[in-house]
């Protein structure tokens, strides 16, 4: 499938987070987790974010949450990624334990984050609460995309990976977006909100909401990679929709594979190299 490239933006230079601030109420924007160079490239070429989420934690190192995610894995694949795009942004996840403590916390990492990927932003979890440290790291030249809702991070404290917004939950989300907005965030993520909130959330803020979880009137949406390729099969949210089932094809070709070799099918003749004899032209 050839790239789609949306309107107002160019081949010829990365999207950059004004450009999608600008963005907001018109074509959806198109984001995507990507942990890898490889997976990174196949990004680039339809999405305008490759996030590298700390869902990675989960889904390519095996944790049973995002909080064993350390510094030097969003670094690590943070470059690998950003080695793989060339016109989509890359927004890197800040994890657990960061960013919470201080503003001064968070950008000593966040700089480092950015100094030693290449990425354009950060991505953090928290409304209210994080209003101050958007605005620091805003004022010092860090793009802020924050993370509201269901805030996977704090799944000791909101009990599970539950809906958040409904009844009155839902001033507390409203008023989580207005001082992301407020602080300077250029984009939100909404996650595992109702629809009814999440569009009101999109009609009552001036930067894009990327929903994953939060229903079709977002500015943007946002999936796990891994989860809509088929990779990911531990447990499968109600909001993720399956493109393809890698993770089952794979599987059959790691079998053939297996059988090939146990009963001497593979490596064919093709696959070998002749042998040059003592004295004779190859
Ligand atoms: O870590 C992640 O992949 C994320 C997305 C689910 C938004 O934060």
């Amino acid at each position: 499938m050839s790239a789609t490239l949306p309107p107002g933006t160019s081949e010829s230079r990365p999207v950059l987070p004004p450009d999608l601030r600008a963005r907001k109420g018109q074509a959806p924007l198109v984001v995507l987790t990507a942990y890898t160079t490889p997976m990174a490239r196949l990004v680039d070429a339809h999405c305008d974010v490759a996030l590298v989420g700390d869902s990675l934690g989960m889904v390519v190192h095996g944790l049973p949450s995002t909080l064993g995610v350390t510094m030097e894995m969003m670094i690590l694949h943070g470059r690998a990624v950003t080695r793989g795009l060339s016109r989509a942004m890359a927004v890197i996840d800040m994890p657990f334990g960061s960013y919470e403590e201080s503003p001064q916390q968070a950008f000593r990492n966040a700089s480092r984050i950015l100094m030693e990927t290449g990425a354009a932003a950060v991505k953090l979890e928290g409304g209210v609460h994080m209003a101050e440290t958007i605005a620091f790291l805003g004022q010092r030249g860090i793009p802020v995309m924050a993370h509201i809702g269901l805030t996977p991070q704090a799944v000791n404290t909101l009990g599970g990976y539950k809906v958040v917004g409904r009844d009155a939950e839902a001033e507390r989300v409203m008023a989580d977006a207005r001082a992301v907005e407020a602080a300077g965030a250029f984009s939100v993520v909404l996650e595992k909100v109702p629809v009814g909130l999440a569009a009101r959330i999109t009609q009552g803020i001036a930067i894009p909401t990327i929903g994953i979880g939060a229903g079709v009137h977002c500015d943007g949406q946002v999936l796990v990679l891994d989860d809509m390729l088929g990779l990911f099969t531990e447990f499968r949210p109600k909001f993720v929709k399956r493109y393809a089932d890698l993770g089952q094809s794979a599987g059959e070709a790691i079998a053939a594979y297996a059988d090939d070799v146990r009963h001497r099918r593979f490596p064919g003749a093709e696959h070998g190299f002749a042998d040059i004899l003592p004295g004779k032209k190859p």
